[in-house]
């Protein structure tokens, strides 16, 4: 339900289950009409645990209906608990896998990280496979799970897809930085193609990975992009990394790279992977990521439901000199207020923007050409602020949560997140999903994107600028 909380943090425009836990999203599939959300999903509370599948449909990507629990976690013969970790859905229309009936064509495939406490081994990570003829509402375990397995501790996430007629799948050794692409006819036998890994970001470990192609903005030409689930800005805090290259069916080879592609610069953006089986007609991938971040994760304020996930976002490639970056938009429901507003930096002095409620969008266009530093507070109230500051002499533009609310759950969260623009440009553009505990914040038509989470509270703050 879309209902404001007495704290005011349940978001409105974003998907959020109505209560308990969530973590990543899992299984993102596009079946007759529908796009499916399944996500890691704890029935039984409010903090993580008892890793089953929730799962929510929608006909848009606007607006969400939740359903019953796809995949639960199972007590298995030789050990306490078999929790249903993360993983991917395709749809087997050619009947691959022989699950389904002859001519059956919306059969779904779970491909899933079963982590299993083994009597013999302790814990461990392999990969497992459900069906469902559905569309997803009910679900059956293949009765020879695991399909791979390599007896490890950590290895999980599997990320399958359709390409040249075969499936193929990518999953990572999170603690060895390693992604392995390994393929299949019939979702069931998988062989070992080739190994992607230890480079870029290894600050942490590495999680949920993708792979998939992307078009570059105005050309015919694609290039595939990785998705790694990682860190921030080589810290213990979790964040998401990207690399670009070419993929062959069998290898993936990055292109030349300095320093590390981040995927989003704030704090709150984890876990995203991209829709299978989307339309034709929808040429750009699709990701949707989970709001928050392992560091403190379990401590959020809750309404409710702790964890939500972002708003859906297409990509698209952009050739910046020799490098391609990934460019996000983000996709949102009508009928968000909002304001659109052009204005030349000097002139935001003393505005200050009255939004009916703190789930709102504001679109700015600013003109630098007077190289003026300026603060636009995105949720003034009492004391409480939340500073998005642009800094003429260095190009950065930061986001300050210090003072913005409730930060005092957890000593990590209050921070400052920055993205560095380009001093000449002449024009900045800021496009602002403000959702009662979320900012998005899309930085000149999404080359760059602040995800972060926010606890201002209960009543309606108001946008206020300033120049400095
Ligand atoms: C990423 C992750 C995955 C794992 C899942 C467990 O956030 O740690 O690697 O499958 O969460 O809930």
């Amino acid at each position: 339900s879309t209902e404001a909380t007495p704290d005011g943090y349940r978001p409105a425009y974003h998907y959020t289950p109505e209560k308990n836990w969530v973590n990543d999203p899992n299984g993102l599939v596009y079946l007759d009409g529908e796009y499916h959300l399944f996500y890691q999903y704890n029935p039984y509370g409010d903090t993580w645990g008892h890793m089953s599948w929730g799962h929510a449909v929608s006909k848009d990507l606007k607006t969400w209906e939740e359903l019953p629990v796809a995949l639960e976690e199972y007590p298995s013969a030789d050990s306490s608990e078999t929790m249903i970790f993360s993983g991917s859905v395709v749809v087997d229309s050619e009947n691959t896998s022989g699950f389904f009936e002859p001519g059956f064509k919306n059969g779904m495939v779970a491909i899933y990280t079963s982590h299993v406490h083994r009597g013999d081994v302790g814990l461990a990570q392999h990969q497992s496979l459900a069906y469902s003829s559905d569309k997803g509402r009910t679900w059956k375990y293949y009765d020879q799970n695991p399909v791979l397995d390599l007896n490890m501790k950590d290895f999980r996430d599997p990320n399958v897809f359709r390409y040249q007629g075969k499936w193929k799948m990518i999953v990572v050794k999170p603690l060895d930085y390693v992604a392995q692409i390994y393929e299949s006819e019939n979702l069931k036998d998988w062989k070992l193609l080739s190994e992607f890994g230890k480079m870029g970001d290894m600050a942490k470990i590495w999680e949920c990975p993708s792979l998939f192609e992307v078009p570059v903005a105005d050309s015919d030409e694609k290039k595939w992009v990785m998705l790694i689930s990682s860190a921030a800005e080589d810290t213990e805090f979790t964040g998401m990394q990207y690399f670009v290259g070419d993929f062959d069916g069998q290898r993936f080879t990055p292109q030349p790279q300095e320093g590390v592609f981040r995927l989003d610069n704030g704090k709150d953006f984890y876990a995203a992977i991209p829709y299978n089986n989307l339309p034709d007609s929808q040429k750009n991938p699709i990701i949707v990521g989970w709001v928050n971040n392992w560091m403190y994760a379990n401590q959020i304020p809750a309404s409710g439901s702790r964890g939500m996930f972002s708003l859906p976002r297409a990509l698209s490639l952009k050739k910046q000199g020799d490098t391609y970056i990934v460019v996000q938009r983000p996709i949102f429901k009508e009928g968000i207020s909002t304001k659109t507003i052009s204005v030349k930096a000097k002139d935001l002095a003393g505005q200050t923007f009255d939004m009916p409620t703190n789930s709102y969008r504001l679109t700015l266009t600013i003109d630098l050409s007077d190289a003026q530093d300026f603060t636009i507070d995105l949720l003034k109230k009492d004391n409480q602020s939340t500073p998005l500051r642009y800094d003429a002499a260095t190009g950065k533009l930061s986001l300050d949560r210090t003072n913005s609310g409730d930060v005092a759950f957890h000593e990590q969260f209050p921070s400052v997140e920055s993205v560095s623009l380009n001093p000449k440009n002449k024009q900045l553009k800021l496009d602002i999903f403000a959702d009662n505990s979320v900012l998005e914040i899309f930085v000149n038509d999404g080359e760059k994107v602040l995800t972060e989470l926010v606890f201002p509270g209960n009543g309606t703050s108001r946008v206020a600028a300033k120049t400095d």
